[in-house]
C-alpha cells in the first residue's frame, strides 16, 4: 500500500488547479502555543472553544482552527486573523471570496485539512476505538454492499475495514457539503485493508462516482482518515504542520 509521505512545508506555498495539498496537525500542543494562536480567532470561534466541557477538548478546538487559519493565510498570503469564512445550511464551513476549497476534520491528538481549488473536497480521520459494536453501527448506516464486504472480512480484519469505510463515506458527504441529506446508503465505497480506496458507486446517479477520487490518508498509528475530492489525475502533497515552528 502506498505510504503518504508528510514533510515540512516550504515558505511559501502556489497552488496549481491539479493539487491538493493534505495538512496533519498535532493538536497537542503548550499552554503558550494555545495562547498565542487563540488570539487568531474569531469571536464565534472563541466562544465555540469556551463551551467544551474539558479544557483539553477546548485547546484541540483551539489548536485546530488556529491551525486552519494560519494555513489558509499561508495560501491567501494574509494573516490568520483576517480570514472570514461562511457556512452554508448543512454547516459547510467555506472562505469568503475565495476559490480556495478547503475541509477539516479532527480526532483525538489529531486534525487534518485538506486544500485545493474550485473542487468540491472533504476530509474525515477517525481515533480506531476498539471498543465499538461494529456489526451494529455498520448495519444502520453502510449501505447493503458494504455490509456484506465487511462481514466478508476474516474478523481480525473488520476493525480496519470499518474504520475505512466509515471514514470514507464521512469524507465524501463531507466534500458533497449536504450533510445527512445525502443519504448514506445513495453510495458504495471500498474498506478491504490493503486494497484501493474506491467510490465503487453513486446513486442515482452512476456516474457520478467515476468523477471523483477517494484516497486513503496515513494519519499516525490508530488512526483512519479519507479524504474525497472532485476530479482524477491530481497531484497530492502531504505537509506536515508545526505550529511551534510554522506560526
Ligand atoms: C457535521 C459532520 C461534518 C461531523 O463530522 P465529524 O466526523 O463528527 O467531525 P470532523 O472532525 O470530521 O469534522 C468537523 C469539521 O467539519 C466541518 N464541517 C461542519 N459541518 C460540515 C458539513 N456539513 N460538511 C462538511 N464539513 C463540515 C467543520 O470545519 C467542522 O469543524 P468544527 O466542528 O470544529 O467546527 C457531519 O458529517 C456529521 O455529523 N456526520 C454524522 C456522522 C455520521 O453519521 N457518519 C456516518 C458515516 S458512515
Amino acid at each position: 500500500m502506498q505510504k503518504d509521505n508528510w514533510t515540512s512545508p516550504p515558505d511559501s506555498l502556489e497552488l496549481e488547479s491539479h493539487y491538493v495539498d493534505v495538512w496533519r496537525i498535532a493538536l497537542d500542543l503548550s499552554s503558550d502555543s494555545i495562547k498565542l494562536i487563540e488570539s487568531t480567532l474569531s469571536a464565534d470561534e472563541t466562544q465555540k472553544a469556551a463551551r467544551f466541557h474539558f479544557p483539553a477538548d477546548r485547546d484541540r478546538f483551539i489548536a485546530a482552527h488556529g491551525s486552519l487559519r494560519a494555513i489558509l493565510g499561508r495560501y491567501l498570503r494574509c494573516k490568520p486573523v483576517e480570514l472570514t469564512f461562511s457556512v452554508n445550511s448543512y454547516g459547510k464551513p467555506a472562505l469568503l471570496n475565495s476559490n480556495l476549497e478547503f475541509n477539516l476534520s479532527h480526532s483525538g491528538d489529531f486534525a487534518m485539512v485538506a486544500v485545493t481549488l474550485d473542487r468540491k473536497i472533504g476530509v474525515d480521520i477517525e481515533r480506531i476505538r476498539p471498543d465499538m459494536e461494529l456489526e451494529n453501527i455498520a448495519s444502520r448506516n453502510f449501505s447493503e454492499i458494504e455490509v456484506s464486504e465487511l462481514m466478508g472480512l476474516p474478523p481480525e480484519q473488520r476493525g480496519i475495514g470499518f474504520f475505512n469505510c466509515w471514514t470514507r463515506k464521512e469524507a465524501y458527504i463531507k466534500a458533497q457539503g449536504l450533510g445527512l441529506s445525502l443519504p448514506l446508503e445513495s453510495f458504495d465505497v471500498s474498506l478491504t485493508p490493503g486494497q484501493p480506496a474506491i467510490l465503487r458507486a453513486t446513486r442515482p446517479d452512476p456516474q457520478e462516482s467515476a468523477r471523483w477520487t477517494l484516497r486513503p490518508l496515513d494519519v499516525a498509528p490508530n488512526y483512519a482518515g479519507a479524504l474525497a475530492v472532485e476530479g482524477i489525475d491530481l497531484d497530492f502533497r502531504f505537509w506536515d504542520w508545526n505550529l511551534a515552528v510554522h506560526i
